[in-house]
């Protein structure tokens, strides 16, 4: 399994660092064929030497340049950063990146070995509509997107299960990544209100490769206990 911490716009420079060395301990017993990945803030990227992977949640598809509050490879290649969330709801709702802006983040990053877990997901009134429109929705969340590469993650995180408390049903991932499987052969993780109260449940659901979380991974202590149950 992968347990993916999203830390979005939560804990500092320092924070982190401490977050790191306890998370080290903490897991210490976890099985051997788990992977766990963090995702800090920008800001406190820094060189780690470790058993998780750090990564960045975001980064502008340039080397370097004039793209006021971005930043680029230079300031990722600093920390030797090799992996990036790219397509989060959040980006895509709040800040506006559009599916060929997305994608364009996507090719360059890929071009530049990175390891990428693309995130997808339907908003509330697609749910509503039904299977087929959340399928027709979440493909065209692939356009642009090589999903051969061999360095992709899938992550499914249905917008109205993020930070609500709420996620989404058995079923409803079941069948969701189910059809995502029929697209790509890559690592599915599943996201969305995913916490201690219900890992085990969303584990052990077929097709579901790992988890996405923002709110429960905050707390070290409850981010241990999701890859040690
Ligand atoms: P949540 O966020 O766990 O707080 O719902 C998940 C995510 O957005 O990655």
């Amino acid at each position: 399994m992968i347990f993916a911490a999203n830390f979005k716009t939560n804990h500092t420079r320092s924070s982190t660092a401490a977050y790191l060395k306890q998370l080290a301990k903490t897991i210490a017993p976890k099985r051997a064929e788990d992977r766990v990945m963090v995702f800090p803030p920008a800001t406190a990227l820094d060189r780690y030497e470790g058993d998780f992977t750090v990564g960045a949640q975001n980064a502008y598809p340039v080397q370097n340049g004039a793209v006021t509050g971005e930043i680029g490879l230079e300031q990722l290649e600093e920390f030797d950063i090799r992996t990036i969330l790219i397509g989060h709801s959040e980006r895509r709702e709040l800040l506006g990146e559009s599916q060929e802006m997305v994608a364009k983040k996507f090719s360059f990053f890929k071009e530049h070995g990175f390891e990428i877990i693309y995130c997808i997901g339907e908003p509330l009134e697609v749910r509503e509509a039904g299977e087929e429109a959340v399928k027709a929705y979440l493909f065209a969340q692939f356009e642009g997107i090589d999903l051969s590469y061999e360095k992709l993650i899938v992550a499914y995180e249905p917008i109205w299960a993020i930070g609500t408390g709420r996620s989404a049903t058995t079923e409803a991932i079941a069948s969701t990544h189910a059809a995502l499987r029929s697209k790509v052969t890559v690592p599915l993780l599943y996201g969305g209100s995913v916490k201690p109260a219900n890992i085990t449940e969303i584990t052990a659901i077929d097709n579901v490769d790992g988890v996405l979380v923002g709110s429960a991974s905050l707390d070290v202590e409850s981010f241990s206990e999701m890859i040690l149950k």
